[in-house]
């Protein structure tokens, strides 16, 4: 899925994120079940790398995404970072980390179980002993509620965007239909967007990290109540 909408994506979390809350709970969880001594981390699926914008106050930050509007707007934020253009579910770098995160749900488009045991195997390859592999889950099939809707309108640099979003679920997989206006002085641009993310049970997530070789802690609140899986690599 490639996301036409890169470059309105921070104008349209600004409120109702709080990045800098999130990066500091995990923080604390790394403080606590990392044991290996380095700092390196790198963010999977980095988006506009507004976690790593944070996580730099704390670590020697890496990010890695697919989408090149995506990098391209991360890397302005990190000059001194290195933003890798590869595909989760396949990517070789030749540094291991003592933390990789993967956040706000984006371990949903690896779609099929088969898929998302392999992507975090891949992970966990690229993870040193002690440290961790962190995934902050999508919803599961018993959380995720299908005809969920919602209406936006917000500000955006010269302009406003409308965005409307649905949910429904399709061959077990759910599957979001984005709509947007975006208006300024120019007229309105229309840009629509399908996502398709797995829905992957509790069950399953522990099983596929545990597959990996983790030892598994779940956080059931996570960072903004969709939980969160710290996987822990043994020390040997
Ligand atoms: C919901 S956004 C999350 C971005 C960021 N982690 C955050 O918390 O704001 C999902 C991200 O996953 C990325 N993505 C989707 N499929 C991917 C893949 N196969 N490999 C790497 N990145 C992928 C998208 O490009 C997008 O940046």
């Amino acid at each position: 899925m490639m996301y036409q909408s890169a470059n309105l994506y921070d104008a349209l979390y600004a409120e109702t994120k709080d990045y800098a809350k999130e990066v500091s709970r995990l923080h604390e969880l790394i403080t606590q079940h990392k044991t290996s001594s380095g700092r390196k981390l790198l963010d999977v699926a980095c988006g506009t790398g507004q976690h790593l914008f944070f996580l730099k106050n704390h670590y020697e930050v890496e990010g890695l995404d697919i989408n090149p509007d995506f990098i391209e707007i991360s890397q302005k934020k990190l000059p001194q970072a290195t933003i890798h253009k590869q595909n989760m579910m396949s990517f070789e770098l030749p540094t291991k980390f003592d933390v990789i995160t993967c956040l706000f749900s984006s371990i949903g488009y690896t779609k099929t179980y088969d898929c998302l045991a392999s992507t975090l195997l891949n992970m966990r390859k690229h993870v040193k002993p002690g440290g961790l592999l962190i995934i902050e889950p999508w919803y599961t099939p018993s959380t995720f509620k299908p005809g969920h809707f919602t209406a936006t309108i917000q500000e955006i640099d010269g302009g406003k965007v409308v965005r409307t979003n649905h949910w429904s679920q399709e061959n077990g997989h759910s599957q979001g239909d984005s709509q947007f206006l975006v208006v300024n002085s120019s007229g309105i641009k229309h840009i629509s967007e399908k996502h398709v993310l797995g829905l992957f049970s509790k069950e399953s997530y522990t099983e596929a990290l545990e597959a990996a070789g983790l030892k598994v802690v779940y956080d059931e609140h996570g960072l903004i109540g969709r939980g969160l899986y710290v996987g822990i690599s043994p020390q040997t």
